[in-house]
């Protein structure tokens, strides 16, 4: 199924409530597949409304199959920006294509731009992987590595090696994922012991750990019970 939108996104109301418009093709026949919905945040007084990231007639192919169709979207910076559409119309495919995680899909195929920061993410001299140190992605299903709790998280800050305090960085990392009062008496044991939803919010701490300009969020919190849902909630209200 594609999505093929005009092109459109959506302001903030004065109250800082969100607002959701269409931009599914089918949206002119009133029958929207696809919704982008942006929100301020908690912390709208930082919030300038730049567009940060850009697609231009993206169109997305898994062989010879059409995923999305021309999406031209402007994403701000600064805001939670989420998209809404039935399963199978391409959101995941949209997401992929920001930090270029559909080039380890053989079948993918990429047609148009895709601008972050006024950069055309798939030109030559772009390197995918310093691409995702800066746009940070959390999956669907929580992805842990096979390392202890404290390395998940601490595994990007040694690579990133800014000189700070792991030991800090780590636990304020936690912290932040609601995760910390959980695990903090055995951050060496191994992070698959964890329950899928102290998984995936510890994927969210590894994330957010080494401080990235964007984060992506492919549902996260659709493995998570409504408790640890809403908790997810607030730290994405927050890092808004
Ligand atoms: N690796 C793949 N190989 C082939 N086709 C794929 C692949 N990934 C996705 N597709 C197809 O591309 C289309 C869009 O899929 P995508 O996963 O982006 O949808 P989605 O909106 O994220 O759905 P959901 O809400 O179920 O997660 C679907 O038709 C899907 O079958
Ligand atoms: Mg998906």
């Amino acid at each position: 199924m594609a999505f093929e939108p005009e092109s459109e996104t959506t302001e903030p109301t004065d109250d800082g409530t969100s607002t959701a418009d269409p931009v599914g093709g089918s949206a002119a026949s009133g029958d929207p597949e696809i919704s982008v919905a942006t929100g301020t945040g908690s912390s709208s007084s930082t919030a300038s409304g730049r567009t940060v990231i850009e697609s231009r007639d993206l169109s997305v192919y898994y062989g010879e199959t059409r995923a999305l169709q021309d999406i031209t979207l402007e994403i701000p910076e600064k805001r939670v920006t989420a998209m809404i559409g039935p399963s199978g119309c391409g959101k995941s495919t949209f997401l992929r294509c920001i930090n270029r995680m559909n080039d380890l899909i053989e079948s993918a195929r990429v047609e148009g731009e895709f601008y972050f920061e006024g950069k055309n993410v798939y030109d030559d001299d772009v390197d995918p992987v310093a691409l995702r140190r800066r746009i940070g992605m959390v999956f669907q299903q929580p992805n842990p590595f096979p390392k202890s709790i404290y390395d998940n998280v601490a595994y990007g800050l040694r690579i990133q090696d800014d000189g700070g305090d792991i030991d800090a960085q780590v636990e304020q990392a936690l912290k932040r994922a609601a995760l910390w009062d959980e695990v903090n008496d055995q951050l060496d044991e191994s992070a698959l012991d964890l329950s899928g939803g102290q998984q995936q919010r510890l994927c969210i701490a590894r994330a957010i750990a080494v401080d990235p300009d964007v984060l992506l969020m492919d549902e996260p919190a659709s493995a998570l019970d409504p408790i640890a849902t809403s908790k997810i909630e607030d730290l994405i209200e927050e890092l808004a």
